[in-house]
């Protein structure tokens, strides 16, 4: 009886997620604060843009009918599949294999062909082909807006790029506008005001 009770208290509630982020947000920062957590391992906390949000956001980077888009940090794929219902080509990437698997069996359960995911490092992916990047990970660091940056130089004159709270700083990159949203990362748990930049190359 109490096993039952147990077993759905638990399920009801993203564990994994509640310990994960605290582990890398909380405890790593408080207990080695003399060893700074590396912001490539911050960027590495997981969240969600919610559906909505996310509408807006591709509505906001124009992204066209005939064009493409990359998820820099795509997780468990559900803006790429959507922005795939809206564009010719998307694509997302992500270090974990986990999430890339669930992205493209999602893609496949749900009739997306034209959305591609790949496990791979997203400062080391390919940029050139795309017309809108979305990069959610710059929330956790400049350091890491900074990096991606400094990696757009293959990118075509007219590219958008979507970053949270941190801006693009690099040369050849105009901050056209700047946007805030209220949300949930986590399920509507701790809603809070993010800052949205979106560049044009
Ligand atoms: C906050 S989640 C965002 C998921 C999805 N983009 C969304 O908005 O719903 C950030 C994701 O970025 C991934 N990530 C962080 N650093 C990365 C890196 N260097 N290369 C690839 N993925 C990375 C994490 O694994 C995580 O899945």
């Amino acid at each position: 009886m109490f096993l039952e009770e147990l077993r759905r208290y638990y399920q009801n509630h993203d564990t994994h997620q509640t310990a994960e982020l605290s582990i890398l947000e909380e405890v790593l920062p408080t207990y080695f604060p003399d060893k700074p957590v590396h912001p490539a391992i911050q960027a590495l906390s997981y969240g969600e843009t919610p559906l909505p949000v996310g509408v807006t956001l591709l509505e906001w980077a124009g992204l066209k009918r005939w064009e493409s888009f990359l998820d820099l940090g795509c997780g468990c794929g559900a803006l790429v599949l959507l922005a795939a219902s809206q564009c010719q080509r998307a694509a997302g990437v992500d270090l974990s294999p986990a999430a890339i698997q669930f992205a493209k069996a999602a893609g496949l359960a749900l009739g997306v062909g034209n959305a591609d995911f790949a496990e791979q490092d997203l400062l080391e992916a390919e940029l050139g082909a795309f017309d809108v990047l979305y990069c959610c990970s710059t929330a956790v660091s400049q350091w890491l807006a900074d990096q991606l940056g400094a990696r757009l130089g293959s990118c075509r004159a007219g590219t958008r790029v979507v970053t949270v709270t941190h801006p693009l700083r690099a040369g050849g990159i105009r901050t056209i506008e700047q946007r805030s949203l209220r949300f949930s990362w986590h399920n509507d748990r701790n809603v809070k005001t993010w800052d949205f930049y979106l560049h044009q190359l």
